[in-house]
């Protein structure tokens, strides 16, 4: 890793010298100016990770080369060196975006320990930056394909809702039509992106938990409660928050959710005060909500809270001319994560993905790309990779000798034979990928792993 590398402006040799000394034994590479001007210079040429900066300099002063350094680069984060008698020259210079300051005469361990605690913390805020970025190039709307009018249509909508301060939406559409996609898309193009996106699966925990994961709770509130716990509406304050399979949210927690709704407050888990936070709400759920609130399942008013806008993404069947851009998309990405070089899909294998019914919908497009890539020998997506179920009618009875065809021997066979001996090959396929080979074999990466250790196999 390179060394960081410290200018230090300072016009006492003295000082300059020893403050060197010490940081060059700590790893760090220094340079010295004398004057502001040169301070200035050097800052341009050597773009240094961060500057000790006396104040009291003979021409230009500290505060001065303070600001022009913060004209040149705001990140770079400076450390005054002030006489105790300059307290409010030190506070000005704070004002003006210096990091910290060091009263002289200081002490050479502190000046280390905040050098070093300055430079983690410039490496920190920069790190955050650089994933923030990130997200908005991996979420954005432009990784949304979709070209048929009802996409372009939704698509259009939630760039508004995106735009808007903090609308609630609800996000319904059939398993893998991208709900989550869009949910995220929203949060990370809109003006809410530098805050947290945190999603949580309304299924994924019994009702108690949920509630504590949403709400919080205070201390003592029920027996494992030991300390005060902020819940998800605090941790994404001035976010999104995103109720995946609010379908099947239970009624008393889908009272307190409308509560939230419709003052903006909830109390944590046992606690008396009033938390008000700025959330937006992103439902989704791929349950008929209108059949729910018939059952009496679903709150109505809830229902018209959280449907300000209400957004419906289509099945991938009603959405043939999407099927084939889609595809290829996949395919670039898999070539990429898979360093594979597939030059497209053959159109017979295409007549096929169009002719097929989709009830996955776009997950499941993605999964049978991702297994013909794993599976095909050549550099072409053809009708050999493709699973029998979109071959629909093409489906004839296997062959002895096939292979990938078990065919069960007149003297019969010893099944967990047969069952490591397809994950032993799995896994070989996949290069050992256990999340990979547990798709090809139809299993969860837990039964999987299961598997695997019946038969030693981990
Ligand atoms: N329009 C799209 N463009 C590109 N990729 C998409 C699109 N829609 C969905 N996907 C991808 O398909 C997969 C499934 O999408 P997603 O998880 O958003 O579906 P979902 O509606 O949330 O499903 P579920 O109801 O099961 O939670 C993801 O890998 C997602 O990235
Ligand atoms: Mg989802």
């Amino acid at each position: 890793m390179a060394k960081e590398k410290i200018l230090i402006v300072d016009d006492e040799y003295l000082i300059r010298w020893s403050l060197a000394e010490n940081l060059k034994e700590d790893g760090f590479r220094c340079v010295t100016a004398e004057t502001g001007e040169e301070a200035l210079e050097k800052f341009r040429a050597e773009s240094p990770d961060l500057v000790l900066l006396d104040i009291k300099l003979p021409g230009i002063d500290g505060i001065e080369v303070l600001e022009r350094i913060k004209e040149v680069d705001p990140e770079v984060p400076v450390m005054m060196i002030t006489a105790t008698s300059q307290v409010d020259v030190a506070v000005q210079a704070m004002k003006l975006g210096a990091y910290d300051y060091i009263n002289k005469p200081f002490d050479l361990a502190e000046i280390r320990i905040k050098a070093r605690h300055a430079l983690e913390n410039t490496k920190l805020k920069e790190e955050v930056e650089f994933l923030r970025k990130r997200q908005v190039e991996r979420y954005g709307f432009d990784k949304i394909i979709g070209d048929c009018p009802q996409m372009q249509e939704v698509i259009a909508m939630a760039r508004r809702i995106a735009l808007s301060a903090s609308t609630t939406v609800l996000l319904q559409g059939d398993s893998g039509t991208g709900k989550d996609l869009l949910a995220q898309a929203i949060h990370y193009e809109s003006n809410r992106k530098d805050r947290p996106f945190m999603p949580i699966n309304c299924t994924a925990l019994p009702e108690e938990l949920l509630e504590s994961e949403l709400f919080g709770h205070e201390k003592g509130a029920f027996t494992d409660a030991k300390k005060t716990k902020k819940g998800l509406f605090e941790l994404a304050d001035g976010g999104t928050l995103f109720l995946d399979e609010i379908g099947d949210m239970k009624p008393g927690l889908q009272s307190k959710l409308l509560r939230f709704l419709e003052d903006r407050t909830f109390k944590r888990v046992g606690g008396k005060e009033d938390i008000e936070v700025d959330v937006r709400i992103i439902a989704a759920t791929n349950r008929d909500l209108e059949t729910a609130i018939e059952e009496r399942s679903f709150r109505e008013d809830l229902y018209y809270r959280l449907s300000v806008i209400p957004i419906t993404l289509p099945p991938l069947r009603q959405r043939a001319e999407d099927i084939l851009p889609l595809a290829r998309y996949f395919l670039d990405g898999f070539n990429r994560e898979f360093s594979a070089a597939f030059t497209g899909i053959s159109v017979a294998a295409q007549q096929l993905l169009l002719k097929y019914d989709w009830p996955g919908n776009i997950r499941e497009l993605r999964n049978v790309i991702e297994r013909a890539v794993i599976l095909s020998p050549e550099n072409e997506v053809g009708l050999d990779s493709l699973p029998w179920k979109i071959k629909g009618e093409q489906k004839r009875p296997p062959r002895a000798g096939e292979p990938g065809v078990v065919v069960l021997p007149e003297s019969g066979l010893d099944i967990d034979d047969v069952e490591k001996e397809l994950i032993v090959q799995a896994l070989e396929k996949t290069d050992q990928n256990q999340t990979r080979a547990a798709r090809l074999l139809g299993l969860t990466r837990d039964a999987l792993r299961y598997r695997m250790k019946k038969y030693d196999l981990l």
